[in-house]
C-alpha cells in the first residue's frame, strides 16, 4: 500500500517508517524541514515537506502522494511543566485539532481507505473512576485536572473526528507512555535523568497506574493497524499496567539511583500542580487485550520491568 506518514521524523515515526518499508509498503514521510529529507530517504521514505497546520500545503502533499492510508503521528512535546500543562501542550493541541482536520480533509479528497491516528492511553486520558485498568469501552476523563482541560479536549476532538469519519476506516491508537530510543525515557534522556538524580518524587501513595509501551512495540502495532485495523480505538500498551509506587522505585534501582524522594500530596501540588498529583496518584492504566485479539499483535517487551533494562 501507499502510506502517508505525518510525523515521520519523530520518536514513533523513526521506528514506524522502516517497519512499513520492510513490510513492502511505499511510504511518503512528512516533515516541516528541508534538512530532514535526507533522514527520511535513509529511513526508506519519499520525503514530503509540508506544515501540518497549513491546510493548503497538507492538501497538496497528500494529493501528490495519493496514499491508501494516512498515519497521523504529529505532536510537539517539548519540556512540560506540569503546572502549565495546557500551555506546554498548546502546539500539540493544535496538531491534534487543526492538524487532524487538515489531514482528514486531504485524505477524504483522495479517498484514503484507512486513517490511523495517534491517541493517548497513558498520561491520564481515561476517566478516573472504577477499576485501575481500562478498556477501549471505558470513557475518557470528563473532568480532567484544571491544567489539562485543553489537552483532553484536543484528544477528544481527534478521537471524535477520526472515529466519526464514516468515509474511511478511522482508527485511533491509544499509546501507553513511550520509552526506548528517541523518547524521554531512554539513557541520558530527560525523564531517566530526573529519576537518576532523585528529582522525580513519589507523590502521596503513588497509586496512579501507568501503562507503558516500548516505542518499537508501538511501531509494530501501528503497522498491524495500517494493514488490518478496523474502525475504532485500540489501546497500544504493554501487559503490565503498574502504579507509580511500583515502577518508579524499580526504575530508580535499574538506573543505580537512590530510592525516589517521597512527598505528601500538598507538596506535590505546589511543585507539579493538580495535574502532577493526578498523574502520580489517580490516573488509570489500560488493557491491550483488544489490540492483541484483533490486530494479532504482541509486544516484544511485555513488561516495562524488562523493557527498561533493555532500553
Ligand atoms: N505516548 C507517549 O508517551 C508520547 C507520545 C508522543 C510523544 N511523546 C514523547 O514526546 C517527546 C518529544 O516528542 P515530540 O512530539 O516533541 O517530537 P517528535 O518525537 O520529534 O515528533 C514530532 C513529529 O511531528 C512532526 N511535526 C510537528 N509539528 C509539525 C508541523 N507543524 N508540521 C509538520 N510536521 C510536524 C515533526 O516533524 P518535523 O520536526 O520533522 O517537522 C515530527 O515528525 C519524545 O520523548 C516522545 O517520546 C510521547
Amino acid at each position: 500500500m501507499r502510506v502517508f506518514v505525518a510525523g515521520a521524523t519523530g520518536a514513533i515515526g523513526k521506528q514506524l517508517v522502516p517497519r512499513l518499508v520492510e513490510a513492502g509498503h511505499e511510504v511518503h514521510g512528512m516533515t516541516r524541514s528541508q534538512s530532514k529529507q535526507v533522514m527520511l530517504h535513509e529511513l526508506g521514505a519519499v520525503p514530503v515537506v509540508a506544515d501540518a497546520l497549513d491546510p493548503d500545503q497538507v492538501a497538496e502533499a497528500v494529493g501528490r502522494a495519493r496514499p491508501d492510508v494516512i498515519v497521523h503521528q504529529l505532536t510537539a512535546i517539548e519540556a512540560v511543566d506540569m503546572r502549565h500543562f495546557d500551555r506546554d501542550f498548546a502546539l500539540t493541541n493544535r496538531l491534534r485539532t487543526e492538524g487532524t482536520d487538515h489531514l482528514l480533509s486531504a485524505g477524504q479528497a483522495v479517498g484514503v481507505r484507512r486513517f490511523v491516528a495517534q491517541g493517548v492511553g497513558g498520561y491520564g486520558a481515561y476517566a478516573r473512576t472504577g477499576g485501575p485498568v481500562k478498556t477501549e469501552e471505558d470513557p475518557l476523563d470528563p473532568t480532567p485536572a484544571r491544567e489539562m482541560r485543553e489537552t483532553l479536549a484536543a484528544i477528544r476532538h481527534l478521537e471524535e473526528a477520526v472515529l466519526g469519519a464514516r468515509w474511511t476506516e478511522g482508527i485511533v491508537l491509544r499509546y501507553g507512555v513511550f520509552y526506548g530510543p528517541g523518547t524521554s525515557l531512554a539513557p541520558g534522556a530527560e525523564q531517566f535523568e530526573l529519576v537518576r538524580r532523585r528529582k522525580f518524587p513519589l507523590v502521596g501513595d503513588g497509586g496512579g497506574v501507568w501503562s507503558f509501551i516500548h516505542v518499537a512495540d508501538a511501531a509494530e502495532a501501528t503497522v498491524a493497524a495500517v494493514e488490518r485495523g478496523s474502525r475504532g480505538a485500540y489501546n497500544v500498551v504493554d501487559d503490565d499496567p503498574a502504579p507509580v509506587a511500583k515502577w518508579l522505585p524499580a526504575l530508580a534501582q535499574e538506573l543505580g539511583a537512590k530510592k525516589p524522594v517521597r512527598v505528601p500530596r500538598f507538596i506535590g501540588r505546589l511543585f507539579a500542580g493538580e495535574a502532577g498529583v493526578v498523574m502520580m496518584t489517580d490516573v488509570r492504566g489500560a488493557s491491550n487485550a483488544k489490540a492483541k485479539r484483533e490486530l494479532g499483535w504482541r509486544p516484544a517487551h511485555p513488561s516495562w520491568r524488562e523493557g527498561f533494562s533493555a532500553a
